[in-house]
């Protein structure tokens, strides 16, 4: 099979597409054909050799994918061959972006007939990341307001579509005009743009002066300061994303009684993990969480793929096509 292999850590150009053996499933995995692979900021953080986690070299990136199941191990009942699905992980040293990927069978979910591949490659680490930090960290509940700081890229807009399936008054920045317009397709109540000078003023009066209830933050090392001083009280930030650090005024916590938590998706085990698919599935089952795919890349662009998913004018998903 055709795969992405990285044989060091270092820029994009590390990446290349290789001819590899097809990998074999054990007992408890499903062997899939992908047909398309989500993109995450992390893939571009392991390859670069800067991320806490690194996989033995050579290897294949990519942990978020939809297909179609190939082969099931013996003991791997909850699918079968032909079945159409999509991936929270793989295992066996195997990666999505390849065309071929193996999987747990607990990493594996029926993709609905109307989702498309693409969508479902979109699903993995965003969606788990939005409702991970918007109930198993935040505890949101019906009725709070939550800005989504940085909400028109993979993880925002999962977020800003699970918020308002579940009843939360959802506010979501961009920056750019077509980045605003998609976050307002995703039923954002209100938008603004976090490269306005003034922005966080508008927020204050949309808010009638009393803040946000929760602040899902996707980066922190420019905002977690001013986080603190949009919030109401007993409001709480969830630091998602973060490329640096920060000064802060930790008086702006303790006046409100905020609290700023951190999270990563690697940190989930696996009653969270259940949870989060039940609720997620369930949201794609009746329509109400749509991904959204904005660029799709060949598998062979990985590379530029990696330089996309970094760059600002974030439009939804990037996947790759194998
Ligand atoms: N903790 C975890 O487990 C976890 C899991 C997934 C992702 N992450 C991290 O979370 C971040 C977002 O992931 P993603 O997949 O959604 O990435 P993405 O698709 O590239 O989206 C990035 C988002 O950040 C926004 N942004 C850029 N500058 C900003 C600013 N000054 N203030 C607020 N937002 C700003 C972008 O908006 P514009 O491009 O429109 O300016 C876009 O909405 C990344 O840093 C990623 O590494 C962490």
């Amino acid at each position: 099979m055709k795969a992405i292999r990285a044989h060091q850590f270092g820029d994009p150009g590390v990446l290349s597409i290789e001819d590899v053996p097809d990998p074999q499933p054990g007992p408890e995995q499903v062997l899939v054909r992908v047909h398309a692979a989500g993109v995450n900021p992390v893939d571009t953080y392991i390859r670069a050799g800067t991320y806490a986690r690194k996989p033995q070299l050579p290897y294949t990136p990519g942990s978020d994918g939809a297909g179609v199941v190939s082969a099931v191990g013996a003991a791997a009942t909850s699918v079968r061959r032909g079945d159409r699905v999509y991936l929270t992980g793989t295992s066996g040293g195997t990666g999505t972006y390849a065309e071929l990927a193996i999987a747990d069978a607990r990493q594996v979910h029926l993709l609905p007939d109307h989702l498309s591949f693409g969508q479902g490659a979109a699903v993995g680490v965003p969606y788990g990341t939005a409702y991970r930090a918007l109930f198993q960290r935040a505890h949101a509940v019906p009725g709070e307001t939550v800005l989504v700081h940085g909400a028109s890229g993979g993880v925002g807009t999962a977020a800003i579509q699970i918020g308002r399936a579940c009843g939360l008054r959802m506010i979501g920045t961009a920056g750019t005009d077509r980045g605003l317009a998609l976050v307002r397709e995703q039923g954002a109540d209100h938008v603004l743009n976090h490269r306005a000078p003034d922005y966080l003023e508008e927020l204050r009066q949309v808010t009638g002066g009393r803040g946000v209830d929760v602040i899902v933050e996707m980066l922190a090392n420019v905002n977690l300061a001013k986080d603190l001083t949009v919030l109401a009280f007993n409001g709480r930030v969830i630091v998602v994303g973060n490329r640096g650090t920060i000064e802060i005024n930790p008086r702006d916590a303790m006046s409100r009684d905020a609290a700023i938590l951190g999270m990563t998706l690697f940190n989930v085990r696996d009653p969270d993990r259940a949870s989060i698919d039940a609720a997620l599935n369930a949201g794609f089952r009746a329509g109400t969480l749509k991904p959204v795919v904005g660029r799709e890349f060949p598998l062979a662009d990985a590379p530029r793929a990696h330089e996309a998913v970094l760059e600002p004018g974030a439009y939804g998903k990037i996947v790759l096509l194998p």
